[in-house]
């Protein structure tokens, strides 16, 4: 199938979706009822997202907002309620079925808000060319729409176009655990399903950071659906576009708390926990930004954590022998690598099998916001003890 065959069919597909209503795609997490005291039902029945990235708690009063794929409009239509009347909201999608539902109730959104006008502008576009200025958007959202386009990279190049210099996306989408054969990705049912146009996780990932995006990090996960032992995930992210020179934060060192015993960031910088690590300007901004909360000290002159600061966290497996249930577990940032105290090496995006106690590990809430887990056993297995190793470390 070339580009435009794809694009041309997943256009089509939305189009019959929006005249039919028809239940489309993937799990979301919406709270409806709450939507429905200002969406009319017209909008909130065609929604096939896969996630809530406007309902994420990021937006703020004032920004501009634009929405990648915004189909019926349900989360331009948030987005407006949470900028509020001095923000601004723009809404792209090339699929005029679905800008006539969402431009037709705009205005009605606007008065159940209280707006005087309505602050949500829908634009026909493409996400791979979108009409929209460059540096003019302090957060991008898109909801179940990039693995849908042929060209994922002319997207994320894009966003960064767009986005102003600090500014941010938050974005759901799915992925899988590993690469999609041709055979599913020459599927077209299976593209308009959101599955065979999905990236595997770690190339999602290294091409948002390729377009220049860094302290990208999951902000959720949802398993999706297995398809020949392919595990195709949602998972909601969020990324930042620094500001070109960063004003001096006074920041020259860092520590890194932990989880990890050891973690590389984009930029390069590698850290162990408790030592601190001199840091320039730019690696500074890249810790200040709101991923890095908790996991590193930042400070004008070096700090060193001893094993009994309570500012250091080390979360250590139990002493019991492992067993293999079918477990890998996908490290998801804000960093590019980090290692536990186990022998484990995690790349973002790359799964990693993992056996129960490690499991128990990443289930701790230190490490639980950096990782999806999942099983691929496709059957149960008999999960006998084994000893990992001979220094008693686990796998
Ligand atoms: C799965 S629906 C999601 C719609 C909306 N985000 C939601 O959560 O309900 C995908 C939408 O993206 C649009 N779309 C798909 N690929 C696109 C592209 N390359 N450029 C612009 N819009 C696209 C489709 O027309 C459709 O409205």
């Amino acid at each position: 199938m070339t580009d435009e065959t794809i694009t041309s069919q997943v256009s089509e597909r939305y189009a019959r979706a929006a005249t039919t209503g028809e239940q489309m795609c993937c799990p979301t997490g919406y709270n409806f009822e709450d939507l429905k005291s200002f969406i009319p039902e017209e909008v909130l029945k065609i929604s096939y997202g896969c996630g809530t990235p406007a309902g994420l708690e990021t937006v703020r009063p004032g920004e501009t907002v634009l929405d990648i794929g915004s189909g019926g409009g349900i989360d331009c239509f948030e987005a407006s309620r949470r900028v509020g009347p001095t923000g601004r909201v723009v809404g792209l999608d090339m699929t005029d079925a679905m800008l006539d539902i969402a431009r037709r109730n705009a205005p009605l959104v606007a008065k159940n808000l209280g707006h005087k006008a309505s602050n949500v502008e829908f634009r026909k576009g493409m996400a791979e060319t979108m009409p929209v200025e460059d540096n003019s958007i302090d957060l991008i959202i898109s909801n179940c729409v990039i693995n849908l386009a042929p060209d994922k990279q002319k997207v994320f190049r894009e966003m960064w176009r767009v986005i102003k210099p600090g500014g941010r996306f938050t974005i759901s989408d799915i992925v899988s655990d590993q690469p999609v054969p041709n055979y599913l990705i020459h599927d077209t049912e299976k593209w308009g399903n959101c599955l065979s146009g999905a990236l595997q996780a770690g190339d999602y990932l290294d091409g948002l950071r390729e377009a220049g995006f860094v302290g990208i990090h999951q902000a959720k996960f949802i398993p999706w659906q297995v398809i020949d032992s392919i595990h195709f995930l949602s998972l909601t992210l969020t990324g930042y576009k620094l500001p070109e020179t960063g004003e001096p934060n006074g920041v020259r060192f860092a520590t890194l708390r932990g989880p990890f015993s050891r973690a590389v960031d984009e930029l390069g910088q590698v850290y162990l926990r408790g030592v601190p690590q001199a840091v320039n300007a730019r690696t500074a901004q890249l810790l200040s930004t709101p991923p890095f909360d908790g996991l590193c000290l930042l400070s004008e002159a070096p700090v060193s954590l001893a094993q009994s600061d309570p500012r250091l966290v080390a979360i250590t497996p139990d002493q019991a022998p492992c067993v293999w249930e079918g477990h890998f577990a996908l490290f998801t940032g804000p960093f590019l690598e980090v290692c536990d105290d186990d022998q484990h090496r995690y790349l973002r995006g790359m799964p990693l099998e993992i056996c129960s106690k490690t499991l128990k590990v990443l289930a701790t809430e230190a490490y639980r916001p950096h990782f999806a887990v999942i099983n691929r056993a496709a059957v149960p297995v008999t999960g006998a003890e084994v000893s990992c190793n001979p220094t008693g470390s686990c796998c």
